[in-house]
């Protein structure tokens, strides 16, 4: 369980203050809020201070990092939506502090909260939340309207944002004749000409079509790759969550019961609540060539030699290596009939045999990406880094095994085709002929 503590605001210079951060958050509604407080403090549950009101968020702890898109799931009821409301000053937090860049939000005057509120947080609802009788673009012109932006600047930044998110052309239309997607689309819009680094927003695809849903979560991936805000979003949904949270904060009545990466919450849910929303995942969208890869092996530097690869090859009971140069980029690969044949000649360099690399995967590629890649390699799939070095492989069991519950490292080697038996290989790296019946195996070969 995640736990916040940060020096005070005036010792931690801007830039190196968590964008957001939330410490021991609750929010009672009702007759009695401080009570309630005090009561919860002490251990009571959420329904043993019932009497005083309803506490809709309970000692909520978390920091939100510059540019990281930080997910806040949970049922319907479990404090979403009162969370964010405390983090832009819309609900007073009944005990517990917000802080914006550093800077206390909780606590402070009515004018100094405006101020905070449009300089630094812009919000994105359900339900769009537009002015009905105002055109797409003067819509997406209000956060700069409130600022005093004179029309013509206003409506000209208005037009250049609605081209971002793919609404080119649509700025003199009334939001009545745009579809729900496309009114979500002015939503952002307008949360974006707003140009606040903090971005709230609270189920703002959960009213869509699944198709439109699914579009609009890649346009905000697509997005955030270049305007790099801080994204708090709230969710139900648990797919939702995964696909685009770098962070996710699962709440379940009032509480937050665990923050993790969405392989931290896949792979290890803290509990039978989690494990219950983890179990309608997705997996294959999810997770990634990097969160199941294996070591990388079986692998050779291409310095090593014809007899260095035939031995890793027997050990590993593998037909073929990978073989990299001295920075781990894969040059191609050696298959042990190729091997073998080096070193019954007496050759002492690889380089003349190389097979080209089959199939590879890059790290960020999703599970649901691999599968064709994966079969049509001889080998474990090779992923590479950002840089093009083998960073590790992926057998196809381990591939298997990962979209189902459970740790998906399994250490187990695919094998195709029979890898020549190991007494062939010791005979020829003792330099005695091998006999007949064995090496007609050499006409199968890796591709
Ligand atoms: N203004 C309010 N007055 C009284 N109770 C509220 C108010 N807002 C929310 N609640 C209650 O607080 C709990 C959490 O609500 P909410 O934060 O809206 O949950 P979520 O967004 O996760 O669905 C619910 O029990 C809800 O009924
Ligand atoms: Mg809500």
């Amino acid at each position: 369980m995640h736990t916040v503590t940060h020096p005070p605001a005036s010792a931690a210079p801007a830039s190196t203050a968590p964008a957001l951060a939330a410490k021991n958050l609750f929010k009672v509604f009702g007759r009695a809020p401080q009570a309630a407080v005090d009561k919860l403090r002490s251990g009571a549950r959420r329904e043993d201070v019932a009497d005083d009101g309803t506490a809709a968020v309970i000692d909520a702890s978390f920091e939100v990092q510059p540019g990281e898109i930080f997910v806040i799931m949970g049922l319907s009821g479990s404090g979403k939506s009162t969370i964010i409301r405390m983090l832009n000053g819309l609900h007073e937090a009944t005990a517990g502090t917000v802080e914006v860049k550093g800077d206390a939000l909780t606590g402070v005057g009515a004018s100094r909260l405006r101020s905070l509120r449009r300089d630094r947080l812009a919000m994105v609802f359900q339900h769009f939340a537009l002015l009905p009788h105002r055109t797409v673009a003067a819509n997406v012109a209000y956060p700069l309207e409130l600022r005093g932006v004179g029309k013509t600047e206003r409506l000209a930044k208005a037009n250049e944002i609605l081209a971002l998110v793919g609404l080119e052309g649509w700025g003199d239309k009334l939001p009545s004749a745009l579809s729900g997607g496309m009114q979500q689309r002015v939503g952002i819009a307008r949360a974006l000409a707003a140009d606040t680094d903090i971005l709230l927003m609270d189920e703002a695809f959960s009213a869509l079509d699944p198709l439109i849903r699914r579009e609009m979560q890649e346009q905000l991936l697509e997005l955030q790759r270049t305007l790099k805000k801080t994204i708090v979003f709230i969710t139900h949904d648990l797919n939702e969550a995964m696909f685009l949270g770098d962070r996710i904060a699962v709440m379940c009545d009032g509480r937050i019961v665990q923050i993790g990466t969405p392989e931290d919450i896949l792979t290890d849910p803290a509990n039978d609540y989690v494990e219950q929303f983890v179990q309608d995942v997705d997996r294959a969208r999810v997770l990634t060539a990097g969160n199941v890869m294996e070591r990388p092996r079986p692998r050779v530097d291409a310095s090593a030699g014809p007899r260095t690869a035939l031995r890793q090859m027997r050990d590993a009971y593998m037909s073929a290596v990978y073989v990299t140069d001295r920075d781990r980029k894969p040059l191609g690969i050696i298959t042990d009939r190729d091997a073998i044949k080096l070193v019954r000649a007496g050759e002492n360099s690889l380089l003349g045999k190389l097979k080209p690399l089959p199939q590879s995967v890059g790290v960020d590629d999703v599970l649901m990406n691999l599968f064709v890649p994966s079969v049509e390699s001889p080998l474990p799939l090779a992923v590479l880094d950002a840089d093009g070095r083998l960073a590790g492989v992926i057998p196809r069991v381990t591939l298997l095994a990962a979209l189902g519950p459970g740790p998906t490292a399994t250490e187990e080697l695919t094998v195709l085709p029979q890898p020549l038996p190991s007494a062939e290989i010791d005979a020829a790296l003792d330099g005695t002929p091998a006999d007949a019946g064995v090496t007609a195996s050499e006409t199968e070969g890796v591709r």
